[in-house]
Parts: C-alpha cells; sequence; structure tokens
C-alpha cells in the first residue's frame, strides 16, 4: 500500500493511503477522542466529537471520515478544536438526563471520560428533556433511553455485525430514540440477546445487568483473552474477571473465527448457568460418596484399571490435550476408548468451509440442523451473507429458524432444484448436520467438489476427540467404565454405558451421572480450563484460565498423564 506523509499536531507521520486521520493517528498512538466511532463498525460521522483543525481547511473536519492525503497538517488539540469539542459535548449532556454521579456505569463511560477530559463542570445549557421509560423486558440487560446519546453504534452493531436489524430509530431532533422492530418491548422484539449492541454501547443507556454498580473498568478487573467452549464455533473471548470472580465475557474484535461476535450462550449464560460445583476427589463407600484425597483416589483408580477389562467414554466438552491423555491413558490399558458423541455424516466433500466463506457464499444451503439455534454464530454469518446478495435454501421441511430467510425450502427426498442451483452459484457452502437423513445425504454428493461444506455436529469439541484417535463407541462389556464428562451436565448422557462396573466419573459439576459413580474426580470449569479446542472449521484455539481452580481440583489432562504414568 502507497504511504503518506502528513504531520499531526507538529509530529511527522508516515501513514499508509486509503486511511482516514483517525486511523492514522491511532497508528501513531495519537490520541483523537470518538463517540459514534469503534473501531468494529462501518463509520458514521455523526458525533463530531473527533473534530480536528486541517491547515488550509475553512472548517474543522471529523477526523473518523476525513480522508488522508500526502502533506496534510492537522491539529488535534488546538484550542479551536477544544472549544468546539466542548460545545458538542455541552449539547450532548443538555439533550438527555446524564447525571453521571447516580449512573450505574459511572466511571465506565466513554461520555463520562470526555467530559473529565475536557473539564466540563457544570451545564451551559438548559436541559428540557421529557424522562423517557426505562425498558427491562431483556433478561440479561437494560435499556435506559435516558443516557443514550444517539450515536447509533447499537443500531449498526445489530444490522452489520448480529445480521439482526432488531435496532432502529424514531422520532426527530430531541425526540428522537433507539426502538426494536416497530417499537415494541425489547424482550418482546426480533432481539436474538446476542449482546453485541451492549458491547459496543459508549454510555449507560445500555446496561448489564450483573454490571451495574459491581465494578468499574479502569478498577483492577482482569482481561483474559480465550476460546468461548459452549459450542463448537470457538468464539474468541475476553474474560473479565476481577478477584478471581468472572463479571463478564466480551467479543474479541481482533480475533478469528467471529471476530467480536458473540451468542447468548456465550456470553451470558455461563454468568447465570452457575453449576454445582465438584470441588474434592470422591470415593463411594458403604454405597455412600465420600471425600478423599487424591492420591487415594488416584491410587484406586490406577489399580482397577491395570490388567482389568475397561472401557473409556468421553465426552467432547473439554480440551484437546484431555482427548489426547484420554486416548493414551487407553492405549496402556487392556480396554478400548471412544466418544460418546456420534459424528457426522461423511458427505465425501473435498474442503471444510470457514466463517468467512459463510459470510462470503451466494448460496447457502441447510441441511439437517437448524444453525441459529446449534452453533448460533455460524447463522449470523449465515444471515450476513444473505444481507449482502446471498441465497437460502433448506433441505427438510421440519422447523427452522432460518425458514423465514430461505428462498426454496424442499423435501429431503426431493432437493433436485436446489442443487442445480447450488451448482451455479460462484461460492456455494452448505451448512449440514446431524438430522441429515440417508436421502439428504444422496443429494448432497454431486456438490463434494463445487461447494464448500461446514459441518455443524453439535458437539463442543467433537473435531478434538476424532483427532485425537476417539471415535463413537458402542457400550462395552467391562469391569472398569472410565467417563471423561468434560464442563457440561451430562446428566443421563452416559446411560447407555453404564454397565455396572467400577465406575471412574472425571466431571466438573454434579448431575445424575454422579448417583452412578465409584469414584469422582473434579475437573475445571470452562473459566479455569487451559489448553486448546479444534473448532468446526479446524482450527486449533487456545483456552487460557481467566480464573483459578478451586484448591481441590486439577486438570483433567494432568489427572490423565499422572494415572497413565502410574500404570
Ligand atoms: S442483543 Fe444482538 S440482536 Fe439484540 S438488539 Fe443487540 S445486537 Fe441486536
Ligand atoms: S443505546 Fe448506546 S450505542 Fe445505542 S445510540 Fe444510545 S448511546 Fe449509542
Ligand atoms: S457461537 Fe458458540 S462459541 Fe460462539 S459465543 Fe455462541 S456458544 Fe460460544
Ligand atoms: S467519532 Fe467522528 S463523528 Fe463521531
Amino acid at each position: 500500500m502507497a504511504e503518506v506523509n502528513i504531520t499531526i499536531n507538529g509530529q511527522q507521520i508516515t501513514a499508509q493511503a486509503g486511511q482516514t486521520i483517525l486511523q492514522a493517528a491511532r497508528a501513531a498512538g495519537i490520541d483523537i477522542p470518538v463517540l459514534c466511532e469503534h473501531p468494529a463498525l462501518a463509520t458514521w460521522g455523526a458525533c463530531r466529537v473527533c473534530l480536528v483543525e486541517i491547515k488550509y481547511q475553512r472548517a474543522l473536519q471529523p477526523a473518523c471520515t476525513f480522508p488522508i492525503s500526502d502533506g496534510l497538517e492537522i491539529w488535534t488539540e488546538s484550542e479551536r478544536v477544544v472549544k468546539a469539542r466542548k460545545f458538542v459535548l455541552e449539547l450532548l449532556f443538555s439533550e438527555r438526563n446524564h447525571f453521571c454521579m447516580y449512573c450505574q456505569m459511572s466511571g465506565d463511560c466513554e461520555l463520562q471520560d470526555l467530559a473529565y477530559r475536557y473539564e466540563m463542570d457544570h451545564w451551559t445549557f438548559n436541559r428540557s428533556y421529557e424522562p423517557m421509560g426505562l425498558d427491562a423486558t431483556r433478561k440479561y440487560f437494560i435499556m435506559e433511553p435516558n443516557r443514550c446519546i444517539l450515536c447509533r453504534r447499537c443500531v449498526r452493531a445489530c444490522a452489520d455485525i448480529a445480521a439482526n436489524h432488531t435496532l432502529g430509530l424514531k422520532e426527530r431532533g430531541a425526540n428522537s430514540m433507539i426502538i426494536a422492530d416497530h417499537d415494541v418491548p425489547f424482550g418482546e422484539s426480533s432481539c436474538v440477546e446476542c449482546g453485541t449492541c451492549l458491547q459496543v454501547c459508549p454510555t449507560g443507556a445500555l446496561m448489564d445487568r450483573k454490571a451495574a454498580y459491581g465494578y468499574r473498568d479502569k478498577d483492577d478487573v482482569v482481561s483474559t483473552r480465550s476460546t468461548c467452549t459452549q459450542c463448537s464455533v470457538g468464539c474468541a473471548v475476553d474474560v473479565i474477571t476481577k478477584d478471581n470472580r468472572v463479571l463478564r465475557v466480551d467479543g474479541a474484535w481482533d480475533a478469528e473465527p467471529s471476530n467480536g461476535l458473540l451468542c447468548v450462550d456465550g456470553r451470558f449464560k455461563p454468568l447465570y448457568d452457575i453449576p454445582e460445583r465438584i470441588e474434592q476427589p470422591m470415593i463411594r463407600r458403604d454405597g455412600k460418596l465420600e471425600e478423599a484425597d487424591w492420591t487415594e483416589a488416584l491410587s484406586l483408580v490406577a489399580g482397577k484399571l491395570k490388567g482389568t477389562p475397561s472401557a473409556g467414554v468421553a465426552a467432547s466438552a473439554t480440551t484437546n490435550e484431555a482427548l489426547k491423555a484420554f486416548a493414551d491413558l487407553f492405549a496402556k490399558v487392556d480396554g478400548k476408548a471412544g466418544r460418546l458423541e456420534a459424528c457426522l455424516p461423511d458427505l465425501g466433500y473435498r474442503k471444510h468451509a470457514t466463517l468467512q466463506d459463510v459470510q462470503e457464499a451466494d448460496f447457502i444451503i441447510v441441511a439437517g440442523v437448524d444453525p441459529l439455534e446449534q452453533n448460533r454464530v455460524v447463522g449470523y454469518f449465515a444471515k450476513r451473507a444473505l444481507d449482502h446478495g446471498g441465497r437460502l435454501a433448506i433441505i427438510g421441511d421440519s422447523a427452522n429458524g432460518m425458514n423465514g430467510y430461505a428462498t426454496l425450502i424442499v423435501n429431503d427426498d426431493d432437493a433436485g432444484e436446489v442443487i442445480e442451483l447450488a451448482q451455479k452459484a460462484e461460492r456455494a457452502v452448505v451448512l449440514y448436520g446431524a438430522d441429515l437423513t440417508p436421502a439428504a445425504v444422496e443429494s448432497l454428493k454431486p456438490l463434494a467438489y463445487t461447494a464448500l461444506f461446514l459441518g455443524l455436529d453439535g458437539t463442543r469439541n467433537g473435531s478434538g476427540a476424532l483427532a485425537a484417535g476417539l471415535d463413537p463407541i458402542e457400550p462395552q462389556k467391562a469391569e472398569v467404565l472410565y467417563l471423561l464428562a468434560g464442563d457440561i451436565n451430562q446428566g443421563e448422557a452416559f446411560d447407555a454405558h453404564l454397565n455396572g462396573a467400577f465406575t471412574v466419573v472425571q466431571a466438573s459439576q454434579k448431575s445424575a451421572l454422579l448417583e452412578k459413580a465409584d469414584v469422582v474426580l473434579p475437573s475445571p470449569v470452562w473459566s479455569e480450563q487451559e489448553g486448546h479446542i479444534t473448532n468446526l472449521e479446524g482450527k486449533q484455539l487456545a483456552l487460557n484460565a481467566a480464573a483459578q481452580m478451586p484448591a481441590g481440583v486439577r486438570g483433567e489432562a494432568e489427572v490423565l498423564n499422572t494415572l497413565a504414568a502410574m500404570l
């Protein structure tokens, strides 16, 4: 890319042609305040807080939209700029109820930060707003319209990132306000509670229920980059903690696979669905599980595994390292190990699709799965493709969250027209799942060399299990049964495998499964896991522990490797 020489506040800068003043300044470490601009969103140029002075330009110009050119001389904090910026802020503060000291977001608000930065210690203009009703109809976050500055970050985030188009604006001037759909309560709208709008909102207009008055980002919170493990998309997350407590989960704008977009399962549910933890090894004595220490529990398990016919069944809700250690352990014992969950049917296709391929597709086939339920972010990426002219066809006549977006819905055994259209497309992508019927499998085969395929298998880390050599396993006749349950409430998922054998359960949370266990080995929950998963695109993604495990808990791979060493 061609280089451009500009001067900002007297400092010579070499920037890239095509950048805006704001982008060039940011790259050089020069801070220009913004409110409507957000790096993950298309530029809007509405709030005027980023105004800068440019030599030979009669009026001040918004840095977020003004393109740089060779020789440009810019001042970002001149007397004229500061005066204009204060005026913009004074107007914003006069429009709504910005009594920051009474706001839940006090200390964590981009508008308040600017008020401090430009020493706004009084209101210049009379404040004549009409109070507006707060909307608390959504489960995880609240809309407080009186704090809204109409920057429209939320509207753009909902449309361009989540591809959900729930938000819009009603009225004009001082009465303008953000609305959902045709001005229905947010909780009754088409909102899918992905929380993207919440993450981009610069003020206290959108408030996380868990965050209100709880903490401030300026305090000593810790942000840990990790991977969401709630489904096999593996969205990159920043887990925000304080004193070993998880406060919230943010999408990571700068990291694949989803570049900041999360779903309700990844952003909110792990903070609300708090499992009952297993915090200490347990051994069944006289019919009752009793706490034990690790040495005793591991010796008992190793002793049982040694030379005894054994079977191992792993759920995939754990790390690649644990799954590999599980397979390695069973390579040392007299027995067989496999995975709990079924695999997707083999369609003989040539190439995996990535999420990027999904959003760039001009024709998408959905078959045997509802992406909006099972791997929601894949569904949102598919909706982005539709926003850019792509078309969607669904094979299968059962209820599917994507039915309303489809131009064609056909039966499993009548997919000829869909296949023909996909063959004519330039970038066809097939999203398929475990509910594919044999007829649909046959129908899709002609696309094996022309379309890209993304399998949505409904597991957490099924690809990691396959890579570890763990294939689906039938119930075995064995004297020792080892169940690797992972971080999920397994309930009755393993029931088909239970055979009255001596049963070892390695799990993070209590469930009905413990009633069948003879030994229980506690493992970490999602926020404590270390290692990697392999997502549905086949990428290895890192899990970093954002919180410390309780003292009695040990990492799954560590425990399995210790057992292997004891054998
Ligand atoms: S939570 Fe997601 S879907 Fe709902 S309004 Fe916000 S961005 Fe749109
Ligand atoms: S709700 Fe937040 S993001 Fe949306 S317009 Fe208001 S201040 Fe901006
Ligand atoms: S799509 Fe899956 S990985 Fe992404 S946030 Fe939702 S649950 Fe987590
Ligand atoms: S940040 Fe540039 S106009 Fe709002």
